[in-house]
């Protein structure tokens, strides 16, 4: 018997929500294990209604959890940003849920916006460093002629401008991207194990040519812990030169490392690569403590409750999910099962199909019971 945790969110997330975990229910069936659901009402509908993003009683109980199963947050009535931040981005700091672990794999019959690419060409997985970088949200913005003590904001006009910052200061923003040791080295060292156990081959992303403190930081530390898996191949590449091989070359990556914000982007275009954002899943792991796993798109509200959202992405996010919980059998089901859907036609309109999303999520749940 699993206990997890399920967050729906906002538009359509409670939708595919249901269908991912009609497809547990079904590897539960077959692989013999239960799941004991806790629902938790967490996002927009219950912030206008009360204010509150994450309360710590919803961080308590979360906390009881080895696994949450997130659907989507964002909401148009709501500005951008405060759900993101006081929700989803909330919960990967509180529960230092270190790795954002996406797998960027052309399933079976998916079509790849690639020329001349098949599914042995694009089967990499992105580890995203999640606590760190510019997510520390330390930062500001200085209007005019502004008094302040800040010692950062006062080097950058006088070291930096020669300005004076409260005389003839212009408006002003700063915002700081940290990485510490201990934070590079434990995100390294996951992609490192991860990488001995595929084709034993891990790049890191950084921009170290540049941003040469903390990227040079994070080299250093990469180079140190590489020292300790002398089978793992290892290469650097600069973030922007990496969005060209990715598109050019997919299949020179194995295991890519990368700190948190560059892995913000390339995975975007690494969901692109693998046939859309309905595709890609992702993992929000803490390896000792509360994990959460969640399609990688957004909320998509205009097409809540239409009955038209592609379940894959949360559905490959809950094999994910299996994964972490050791159930590797049924993971790797609800995979296949993935791809026999696919296979078979039963999709959503992105992929070409017309089933709707509940359609499409009960045929993966029968191809997984099948053992299809
Ligand atoms: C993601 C999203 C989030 C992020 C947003 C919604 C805060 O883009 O999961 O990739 O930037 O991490
Ligand atoms: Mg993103």
């Amino acid at each position: 018997m699993y206990k997890i945790a399920a967050i729906g969110g906002d538009g359509i997330g409670p939708e595919i929500v249901a269908e991912g975990k009609k497809v547990l229910e079904a590897a539960g069936e077959r692989f013999n294990f239960a799941i004991d659901w806790t629902d938790f009402d967490i996002g927009a509908d219950r912030y206008l209604a009360t204010k509150e993003l994450l309360t710590e009683n919803d961080l308590a109980e979360l906390k009881k959890f080895k696994v949450i199963y997130f659907g989507a947050i964002g909401d148009p009535r709501i500005q951008p940003g405060i759900l993101e931040k006081g929700i989803l981005l909330a919960l990967r700091f509180a529960f230092d849920e270190y790795v954002n672990l996406r797998p960027i794999k052309l399933l079976e019959g998916v079509e790849t916006p690639l020329a001349n690419k098949t599914p042995k060409d694009i089967d990499f997985v992105v580890v995203r460093e999640n606590t760190e970088d510019f997510y520390v949200g330390i930062g500001s913005r200085f209007r005019k002629h502004q008094k302040t003590e800040l010692k950062v904001v006062r080097d950058l006009y006088n070291v930096k401008f020669g300005l004076d910052v409260e005389s003839d200061a212009e408006e002003l923003a700063y915002q700081i991207g940290v990485v510490t040791r201990e934070g590079a080295r434990r995100v390294q060292t996951y992609a490192f194990d991860l990488a001995e156990k595929r084709r034993k081959k891990l790049t890191s992303v950084d921009k170290a040519n540049v941003l040469s403190d903390v990227y040079g930081l994070w080299r250093d530390v990469f180079t140190e812990t590489a020292k300790k898996y002398p089978d793992v191949a290892i290469e650097f590449n600069f973030v922007d030169a990496v969005t060209m091989w990715f598109v050019k070359n997919p299949e020179w990556f194995d295991v890519v490392v990368t700190p948190n914000m560059f892995g913000d982007i390339i995975t975007d275009l690494g969901a692109m690569i693998q046939g859309g954002l309905g595709l890609a899943p992702g993992g929000n792991i803490n390896p000792k403590g509360t994990s959460m796993f969640e399609p990688i798109h957004g909320s998509a509200p205009k097409y809540k409750g239409m009955d038209v959202a592609n379940p894959i992405a949360t559905i490959w996010a809950g094999s994910l999910l299996l994964d972490h919980l050791g159930e590797h059998k049924a993971a790797a089901a609800v995979v296949t099962a993935i791809e026999r859907s696919i296979k078979d036609g039963v999709v959503t309109r992105d992929l070409g199909g017309t089933a709707g999303t509940s359609k499409a999520g009960s045929y993966i749940a029968e191809c997984v019971k099948k053992g299809k």
